[in-house]
């Protein structure tokens, strides 16, 4: 059984129907990479996993669980987390209000899990009461990413983690992704930087038009001369 199933699902907005029975699955311990063309429906596939956009029709599911109808914060502590593509912290908070905010539906104290996350970014604990807003874009995504581990998820959802980075920033956030994952979280990633990223997913899948076009493991992919060819600039 997959950790998380999506299968066949219609989504969009208002009258807009942009995903037409999208499939995805992510399996216990994988990173799976969803890459394609601006405006194909990466991210409202992730809204609609996380219940922030309705699922019209299809379903998915969470350990079994089906969630297509499930509340955000439902989901969210059932082990399901996701950083959004932008405004993923609080600006005028400080990094560790951020990391409480993240802890906010969990039961019970946190502290170990805050000094966890220091541990796993030490750029965070350098200045832990630095306001959020005022740090780099890279410190920023990692806190972003810092808040959502909070919850201790089994699945973490990334929308563009690398978005506006320089490489060597890239670099160090795909570095602490696999971390993540090494210490067994499962992730789905979305990326415009798709070589990178495909490098270090053992799955990705290819949609155009919100319709998957393309599936298979990660360096499988990176072979695949239409793949070169539309999305990796070979
Ligand atoms: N809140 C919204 N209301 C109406 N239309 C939207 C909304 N959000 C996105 N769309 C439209 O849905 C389509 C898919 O958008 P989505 O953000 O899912 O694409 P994407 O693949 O994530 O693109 P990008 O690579 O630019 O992030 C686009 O045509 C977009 O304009
Ligand atoms: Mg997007």
């Amino acid at each position: 059984m997959a950790l998380l199933e999506a299968s066949e699902v219609v989504a969009g907005y208002g009258e807009t129907e942009i995903l037409h029975g999208v499939s995805v699955a992510v399996n216990e311990g994988e990173v799976v990479t969803i890459i394609g063309p601006n405006g194909c429906g990466k991210s409202t596939l992730m809204k609609a996993v996380v219940g922030l956009v309705r699922v019209r029709t299809g379903r998915v599911t969470f350990k079994g669980v089906d969630i297509s109808a499930q509340s955000p914060e439902r989901i969210v502590r059932s082990g399901l987390c996701y950083v959004p593509q932008s405004a993923n912290v609080f600006p005028s908070l400080s990094i560790r209000e951020n990391l409480e905010m993240g802890a906010f539906v969990r039961s019970g104290s946190h502290p170990d899990r805050i000094e966890e996350m220091f541990e796993l970014f030490p750029d965070l604990a350098l200045r832990p009461g630095r306001k959020a807003g005022s740090l780099s874009g890279g410190q920023r995504q990692m806190l972003a990413i810092a808040r959502a581990l909070m919850l201790d998820p089994a699945l973490l959802l990334l929308d563009e983690p690398s978005a506006g980075l320089s490489p060597a920033i890239m670099g160090m956030v795909f570095d602490r992704i696999q971390s993540i994952n090494s210490a067994g979280v499962a992730l789905l990633l979305v990326e415009q930087n798709a070589r990178e990223a495909l490098r270090m997913s053992h799955r990705g899948y290819i949609l155009v038009s919100g319709r998957n076009r393309l599936e298979d493991r990660g360096p499988a992919l990176l072979d695949n001369p239409e793949v070169g060819r539309l999305y990796l600039g070979a």
